[in-house]
């Protein structure tokens, strides 16, 4: 198996890629097809109905799952190997909960505006890459449950591209991440509305 990745993609380890549900599957494109149709079924169930307790470990995890649990033994399941982004994954369980009980007060207090609280949280959450792979996709369809649910806003539109392909929308997406880095939200906010 030998899979090309986009700029910024996190690339799959051996033990990881061992982990694939669907043997016959032997291209990206395959891949990407199978994962979407896996995302596109979690997406509607999660946005379409009520959800509880959206900021814990918990469910951070089962949304994973359900995202990538048909093509993924390891779905669900927290990071264990070092990533070129990322947080050292043995920190991902405690940034995890504090990024939780922040995320948690500034809703209550309304310490910034919806869409910043749910940028925010969406940089942080990849920021600490809490799973072998699809962080991207997951920190998006967390950040939109929490706009949904949390908030009662709508979805953001993520630049209305698929970003798990290469091209101009990711370029702006990464470098709109990096900007969050440097604490200017500016570019992210920009975004995600566009
Ligand atoms: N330079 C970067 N700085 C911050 N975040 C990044 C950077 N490059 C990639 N990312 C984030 O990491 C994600 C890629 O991680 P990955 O686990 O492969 O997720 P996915 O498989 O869903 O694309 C990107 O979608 C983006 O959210
Ligand atoms: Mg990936």
């Amino acid at each position: 198996m030998n899979f090309d990745y986009p700029e910024g993609a996190t690339p799959i380890d051996l033990d990881e890629a061992q982990g694939l549900l669907l043997p016959h599957i032997s291209t990206r494109a395959e891949l990407d097809r199978w994962e979407q149709e896996n995302i596109s079924e979690a997406e509607d169930t999660v946005l379409g109905r009520k959800q509880k307790n959206i900021l814990t470990e918990k469910y951070a995890r089962s949304l994973h799952k359900r995202m990538f649990g048909t093509v993924w033994r390891w779905a669900g399941e927290f990071r264990r190997s070092q990533k070129n982004i990322g947080i050292d994954w043995m920190q991902v369980p405690a940034a995890l909960h504090q990024l939780f009980q922040e995320v948690d007060g500034w809703l209550e207090y309304q310490a910034y505006p919806s869409d910043e609280i749910a940028a925010r949280f969406h940089h942080r959450l990849v920021a600490i890459h809490v799973f072998p792979n699809g962080n991207g996709r997951h920190a998006r369809l967390m950040t939109d449950v929490l706009l949904v649910h949390l908030s009662g806003e709508e979805c953001f539109s993520w630049g209305q591209e698929n970003l798990t392909n290469a091209g101009d929308c990711r370029r702006r997406y990464i470098e709109a991440l990096q900007a969050a880095d440097r604490y200017d939200y500016g570019l992210l906010l920009a975004f995600v509305r566009s």
